[in-house]
């Protein structure tokens, strides 16, 4: 991880660019379609690199035992504001932290999640470790940027091609896992949505 990195994200959240914001239609979907009919009420599940906790503290209201992780404080600071709310009552577990080394430290502690939830963070490296962190039957949510996004001139998202998608890279990264839900978008953003469950 890289410290400007960090820098650069915590100043994005003090700007206000990526503030607390109602979750993405891809999650709230997932929840009633996947979580709700597959998994134990009440599973514990994790959002990766999940910001200032939009989705993590919607599915801790809707009964999730949920713990957030990114590295920025700053947007972790506001995940706490709005998680100890007491009109919305939802408590989540926090954790800050560079994705790479706090998935390293859970796999190390044989640590198991319901589910896991990553939107619109990608690190290659990080790929093959996800499902070691997935419970027998748990779901893998996962939503981002493809390389189609620069070629379509979405002026959001990464401009890397180390934190984009190759089309249909998930499927084969995930080939071992149950693969509940694929789409990739390729009108004016290139995003693409996986949910996969560990067999
Ligand atoms: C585009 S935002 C997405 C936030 C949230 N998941 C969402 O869907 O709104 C990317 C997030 O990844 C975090 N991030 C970037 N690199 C990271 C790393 N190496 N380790 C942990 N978090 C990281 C940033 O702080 C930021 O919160």
């Amino acid at each position: 991880m890289s410290v400007n990195e960090q820098q650069k994200w915590n100043e994005r959240y003090q700007s206000g660019e990526f503030g607390f914001r109602e979750p993405d239609p891809f999650v709230m979907d997932a929840h009633r379609d996947y979580l709700l009919p597959l998994l134990p009420a009440g599973a514990e599940g994790l959002d990766l690199a999940g910001g200032a906790g939009h989705h993590a503290v919607w599915l801790a209201q809707q009964g999730w035992a949920m713990t957030l992780a990114d590295f920025s404080q700053t947007a972790l600071n506001l995940a706490q504001e709005r998680s100890t709310d007491e009109k919305t009552g939802a408590k989540i577990a926090i954790h800050c932290g560079a994705a790479q080394d706090v998935v390293q430290s859970w796999i190390q502690e044989q640590r198991q999640f319901g589910f896991v939830l990553v939107s619109f963070f990608m690190e290659r490296a990080l790929l093959p470790l996800l499902p070691k962190l997935l419970a027998p039957n748990g779901l893998l949510l996962y939503r981002t940027y493809t390389i189609e996004n620069l070629k379509l001139g979405n002026p959001r998202g990464p401009r890397d091609p180390n934190h984009l998608l190759q089309s249909q890279e998930l499927l084969t990264t995930y080939s071992a896992l149950r693969i509940l839900h694929y789409n990739e978008t390729v009108v004016k953003k290139g995003v693409v949505e996986l949910i996969a469950q560990r067999a």
